[in-house]
C-alpha cells in the first residue's frame, strides 16, 4: 500500500478537484470523451463554500488499484452513484458501477452508471474515469478505524446490526494512471447537483416539440401503416407531436444499415414530408452495430472493434473519422429530409451480448473505457450533428455516464416495473441524467391509466408500441383519463419550459427527489428477531418514496396500478391540490384510494404555474397566500438562437396582499423584440380538504 497525495484545488466556487495516483500519464476521463467544459461563468456566481471535510481523506494505491475514501457519519444519507431503480439512498450498499442493462436490483450496473455520490450533508463526489469503480457505501470497516470495534452482541442488544455503519465512503478503481476526482459543496443537495451539472457543461432545454406526446408504432409497419396510425390520432382527437420508428425503417435490422427499407418505406423523402406536413416530429431507432450490408461498412471497417456484436461491426466512436462517417450519412439520408432524433438502442450491453473486456479498440481505448463511454460519445455525436444545423433535438439512449448533463438524451430500457419506473424518474436527478417510464405492455385499461399518468409527468410523454402495436383509444374506458392527462401535459409547456431553461443555466434538474425538497430525517431500525424481519436486511436510512418535485413547485405522487391506495407525504408548509387549490397538506399525510381517477398533483405554498391556452395566452395559476414568483422563459423552440441573447424572460410575481392576488409582470430580458404574451392570473386557492 502506498499513499497518495490528495492535493484538492479549488476550482471555481464550492468546486475542488485532485489528480490521484500517476499524474504523469493524461488519463482520458468521462468529461474528455464527452468532450464537455464547466460553464465557469455560471459556476462563479455561486457563493464560495467551504471545503466539505473536516476529518482525514484517505488516497492510497493498493497493487494496481487506486483507493479514495471519504469519511462518512451516522447522520448522513447518501444518493447516487449511478441510476438506482429500487433504492433512493444507496446507505450500507456496494456497488460494481458499470455501464449494463439494470436486471432487477441495484448493484451498480446499470443504464448510467455515473460515478457520482451526494451526501445529505451537502457535498458529492465525482470519480472523473471511464473506468469500472466499486463503492462500498459505509460498509467496508477499517481495522483500527477511529471509532474502534463495533462490538454488540446480537444476543441482547437491540442495537445490533449485522454490518455497523463504516467511517468510509470507499472507492477503488483497477487503474493507476491519473484518477481524476472532483468534490462539490453546496448549501444543499440541489446546489451539489447544480454544480456537477454545470462542471459537465450545464444543461440543455429540449425543442419544444420534445415536450409533446410520443408514440411508437410497431416496428413492422410500413411507411402507410405508420400514415394511418397518425391519422387515428387526428380522428380520435388525440394530441401527438412524435412518432418514432422503431427497426423496422431500416433495410436490415441488428445488425443495421441505418438506410432506409426499400420495400416498407419506399419513398422516404414523401413519408417524411406527409409527417412535417402534421406537425409530426419523427425519431429513428438504431443500435450502432453496422451490417456488412450498409453502405458505410467498408469505410468504418478499419476502425472497428476486433470484436463484433450482434454479428455486425462496433466501430470505435471515440474517434474522428468515425464520427464524421457517421454524421456525412445520417446527415444526407435522415436529417436532410427532416429527422428529428434518434433512440440510440443497446449501447449498454447486456454482457453476453457486448464486447468482452479483452477486445481491443483502434484508438488505443480499453475495451472497459470504451464500454463506460458508447453511449456517452454517441450522444456527443448526435449533438453535433443537430447543432451544426442550429437544430435541437430531444432524443433517446439506453446508455449514458458522467458528463452527460448537456446531452439531451433520456435513458430507457426493457424492463417494466411501474415503482422501479418511477423511482427512476426522480433518482435521475441526483445524477445529471433524465430517465422515461415509456408505457409499453399494458396488462388492463387501469394499468394503461395508471402508466400513462406516470409517463405524462416525466422527461418524455411516451407510448412504446413497438411490440404490441396498441393505441390509446383501444381502451375506451379509460380514453377520457388518458387524452385529458396528455392533454394537461401540453398545456404545462411553459410551465415545464421555464424548468428546462433553469436545469440549462442554473443545473436544477426538472424532476427531483423529495430529499432535494425537504430536510431529511434518518431512520434505524432497531433489531428483532423474529421470523417476519430479516436479520440480515441492513438497517439503512429511508427516503420518502413513490412522490417527486416536477419543476419549481409542483410535487406528483403517482398512484401505482399494483396498490390499492396511494399515501402522499407532505413537507412542512402548506400543499394545495394542483386541481382545486384546496389545501391538501402540510407535514401530514393523505391517502387516495385506486377510485381517484387523476394523477395527484400538488403545489407547494406560494406556487405559480402558467399553463397554454388554446388562443396562445398564458394562464397563470397561483396557489396559496405568500407571495410567489415565477421565471417564465420563452424562445422559437427549436434553434440555439437563445444562447445569442434571443430569448424571452419574464418576472411572474403574485403578491397576495389582503387576500386578493394581483400578477406583477416584469420584463427581464426580450432578445426576440417579441409582443409578450397575454398573461391571466387564476386564483386557485380554496380552504381545506
Ligand atoms: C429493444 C428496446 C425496445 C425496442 C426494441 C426493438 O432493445 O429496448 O424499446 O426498441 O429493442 O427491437
Amino acid at each position: 500500500m502506498k499513499k497518495l497525495q490528495a492535493n484538492f484545488k479549488n476550482e471555481f466556487p464550492g468546486v475542488w478537484r485532485a489528480v490521484l495516483g500517476d499524474t504523469a500519464e493524461a488519463a482520458q476521463t468521462l468529461t474528455s470523451f464527452a468532450e464537455v467544459h464547466p460553464k465557469a461563468e455560471r459556476l462563479n456566481q455561486f457563493e464560495e463554500v467551504p471545503f466539505p471535510f473536516e476529518e482525514e481523506i484517505i488516497a492510497e494505491q493498493v497493487r494496481d488499484r487506486v483507493v479514495f475514501c471519504t469519511p462518512l457519519n451516522e447522520e448522513e444519507m447518501i444518493f447516487g452513484a449511478g441510476l438506482n431503480y429500487k433504492v433512493i439512498n444507496i446507505n450500507g450498499m456496494v456497488l460494481h458501477l458499470k455501464v449494463d442493462h439494470f436486471e432487477g436490483w441495484d448493484d451498480g450496473r446499470t443504464h448510467a452508471p455515473v460515478p457520482f455520490y451526494i451526501s445529505s450533508k451537502g457535498y458529492g463526489v465525482f470519480l472523473n474515469t471511464a473506468h469500472y469503480i466499486d463503492i462500498h457505501v459505509g460498509t467496508a470497516a477499517r481495522l483500527g478505524a477511529k471509532k474502534g470495534f463495533q462490538n454488540r452482541d446480537r444476543n441482547t442488544d437491540p442495537n445490533w446490526t449485522v454490518s455497523p455503519i463504516a467511517e468510509y465512503i470507499e472507492c477503488s478503481v483497477k487503474d493507476t494512471s491519473g484518477l481524476e476526482v472532483l468534490i462539490f459543496a453546496g448549501k444543499n443537495i440541489t446546489e451539489v447537483v447544480q454544480r456537477y451539472n454545470l462542471y459537465c457543461g450545464g444543461g440543455y432545454i429540449p425543442p419544444k416539440w420534445g415536450l409533446g406526446i410520443w408514440y411508437r408504432p410497431h416496428a413492422h409497419y410500413n411507411a402507410d401503416q405508420v400514415i394511418d396510425v397518425m391519422d387515428r390520432f387526428t380522428q380520435n382527437d388525440f394530441p401527438i407531436d412524435v412518432v418514432g420508428l422503431e427497426p423496422g425503417w431500416q433495410s436490415r435490422a441488428y445488425p443495421g444499415t441505418f438506410e432506409w427499407d426499400p420495400v416498407r418505406f419506399p419513398d422516404p423523402a414523401g413519408f417524411m414530408d406527409k409527417m412535417t406536413g402534421s406537425n409530426i416530429k419523427v425519431n429513428l431507432w438504431e443500435n450502432m452495430y453496422i451490417s456488412p450490408e450498409a453502405k458505410i461498412f467498408p469505410k468504418m471497417l478499419p476502425y472497428a472493434c476486433s470484436h463484433t456484436v450482434g454479428g455486425g461491426i462496433a466501430p470505435d466512436f471515440s474517434m474522428k473519422e468515425v464520427a464524421d462517417i457517421l454524421s456525412e450519412q445520417h446527415e444526407r439520408d435522415h436529417l436532410s429530409l427532416g429527422v428529428s432524433g434518434y433512440k440510440i438502442d443497446e449501447c449498454d450491453g447486456y454482457d453476453f451480448w457486448m464486447w468482452p473486456d479483452h477486445a481491443t479498440f483502434p484508438s488505443g481505448h480499453t475495451a472497459e473505457q470504451m464500454r463506460s463511454a458508447y453511449g456517452l460519445l454517441l450522444q456527443k455525436i448526435m449533438t453535433a450533428l443537430f447543432r451544426k444545423k442550429n437544430q435541437r433535438t430531444y432524443s433517446l439512449a439506453r446508455a449514458s455516464n458522467g458528463g452527460s448533463s448537456s446531452f439531451p438524451f433520456v435513458i430507457y430500457n426493457d424492463c417494466y416495473d411501474f415503482d422501479e419506473f418511477l423511482t427512476g424518474v426522480f433518482n435521475a436527478g441526483f445524477i445529471g441524467v433524465a430517465w422515461v417510464p415509456e408505457v409499453r405492455r399494458i396488462s388492463n385499461p387501469y394499468d394503461f391509466m395508471r402508466r400513462c399518468q406516470l409517463v405524462a409527468m416525466s422527461p418524455v410523454a411516451m407510448i412504446n408500441a413497438w411490440s404490441s402495436g396498441v393505441e390509446p383509444w383501444h381502451f375506451k374506458e379509460v380514453i377520457k383519463q388518458i387524452r385529458d392527462v396528455f392533454q394537461l401535459r401540453r398545456r404545462m409547456l411553459p410551465y415545464l419550459y421555464s424548468a428546462y431553461a433553469d436545469y440549462c443555466f442554473h443545473g436544477v434538474p426538472v424532476f427531483r427527489a423529495m430529499a432535494m425538497e425537504t430536510q431529511i430525517e434518518v431512520r434505524h431500525s432497531k433489531f428483532q428477531l423474529n421470523d417476519a424481519d430479516d436479520h440480515h436486511t441492513l438497517q439503512h436510512s429511508v427516503a420518502i418514496k413513490a412522490q417527486y418535485m416536477m419543476g419549481s413547485c409542483i410535487m406528483v405522487a403517482p398512484i401505482s396500478p399494483d396498490k390499492d391506495k396511494c399515501t402522499v407525504t407532505f413537507p412542512e408548509g402548506n400543499w394545495y391540490d394542483f386541481y382545486t387549490g384546496e389545501l391538501a397538506g402540510n407535514n401530514s399525510t393523505l391517502e387516495f384510494d385506486k377510485s381517484y381517477e387523476q394523477i395527484p398533483l400538488f403545489v407547494k405554498e406560494g406556487g405559480i404555474v402558467p399553463l397554454l391556452c388554446d388562443d396562445g395566452s398564458i394562464e397563470v395559476r397561483y396557489y396559496g397566500k405568500e407571495p410567489g414568483s415565477f421565471l417564465y422563459f420563452d424562445d422559437d423552440g427549436e434553434t440555439f438562437d437563445y444562447e445569442k441573447g434571443n430569448y424571452l424572460l419574464v418576472s411572474l410575481n403574485v403578491s397576495a396582499a389582503n387576500g386578493s392576488p394581483k400578477l406583477e409582470v416584469t420584463t427581464i430580458h426580450n432578445g426576440t423584440g417579441a409582443q409578450l404574451p397575454t398573461f391571466r392570473l387564476v386564483a386557485m386557492t380554496k380552504g381545506s380538504k
